[in-house]
């Protein structure tokens, strides 16, 4: 009989999980397990601790609803929702423009607008700007007919989800690329904002006198048949936090600003947000919408 103590409860463990048939799980479970075991062994983690840990665990499950998943906001807080989104971009066959967090304010469905249109459906203090790029392959070429789905919050740094009616949309529409893989839209420059602060994520972050802060962005999905989705989001710079993004989505290739005075643009007499983005082609590995997708969960809800 094996002799259980601090060191050998870890093989114990993996020899009694050793019966998984689903490889991956075996092996995800496994890995689990003895990098718990030696967290708990690295701190020296007591009783009372581990219960405190239980305790806000239960509270993160407890808050969650069908509009709010603070189990993602934790992963998120914890750099892991990032590092699942690096893990992802390495498995492209092809380069493309990095993913970042589709956060939890993505909407499926959101209005199918024409190249030119405006994204703005509310009255607004936002400065005006026109937004637009190229979607382009690993070759260079342009994308023809990408589907460009953008939502961003607005000059207070607040998503129609926290402002409005769930059913009615601000801020976000669906776009084609012209024959070249060009897209231009007319939007306002979007504002950080602090990520939701009234759950035990929240306490947490106060408790590591963190600041809570996201830096201005705007989100996109962008997609073409023959190639992967890539799930991004562009970064202001001048935000104060462009350095200490709260969810770690920020990466420098990434970041862009609102230029005043640029001959380029499709719109002219508008200051612009510009950004290219780099589609890798398809291949046999799933999605990268690390988040949630409220707009599923508001269906189901209302039906
Ligand atoms: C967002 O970009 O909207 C977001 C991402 C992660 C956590 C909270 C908000
Ligand atoms: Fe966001």
């Amino acid at each position: 009989m094996r002799a259980i103590d601090e060191h050998t409860i870890t093989e114990a463990a993996l020899d009694q999980m050793a019966s998984t048939p689903d490889p991956r799980l075996k092996e995800i479970m496994a890995a689990l397990t003895r990098h718990l075991h030696n967290f708990a062994r690295e701190v020296d983690l007591t009783p009372e601790e581990w219960l405190d840990g239980i305790k806000f665990l239960t509270a993160v499950g407890q808050k969650c609803t069908a509009y709010r998943q603070e189990f993602i906001l934790l992963s998120d807080t914890l750099g892991l929702s990032s590092l699942v989104n690096a893990l992802h971009d390495r498995r492209a066959t092809e380069a493309g423009t990095k993913s970042s967090l589709v956060g939890p304010f993505y909407r499926q469905d959101s209005p199918v607008l024409k190249l030119g249109d405006t994204i703005v459906t509310k009255p607004t203090n936002g400065q005006e700007v026109c937004l637009y790029g190229r979607v382009f392959n690993a070759a260079g070429k342009g994308v023809p007919n990408a589907t460009v789905q953008v939502w961003q919050p607005d000059e207070t740094g607040n998503y129609d989800l926290q402002k409005h009616d769930p059913s009615e949309m601000d801020l976000r529409g669906t776009f084609r690329t012209d024959a070249d893989g060009r897209f231009y839209l007319r939007t306002i420059a979007p504002l950080g904002y602090m990520i939701p602060m009234d759950g035990p994520v929240g306490d947490m972050i106060r408790a590591q006198k963190r600041h809570g802060y996201r830096p201005a962005h705007i989100h996109f999905i962008i997609g073409a048949p023959g190639y992967r989705e890539v799930v991004t989001a562009l970064y202001l710079q001048g935000d104060e936090h462009i350095d200490s993004d709260t969810v770690f989505g920020v990466t420098a290739s990434l970041v862009t600003g609102v230029n005043s005075k640029d001959p380029s643009s499709p719109i002219p007499n508008l200051p612009t947000i510009k950004f290219d983005f780099q589609l890798p082609a398809a291949a046999a590995y799933g999605s990268g919408r690390v988040g949630a997708d409220p707009s599923q969960i508001v269906k189901k809800v209302a039906s």
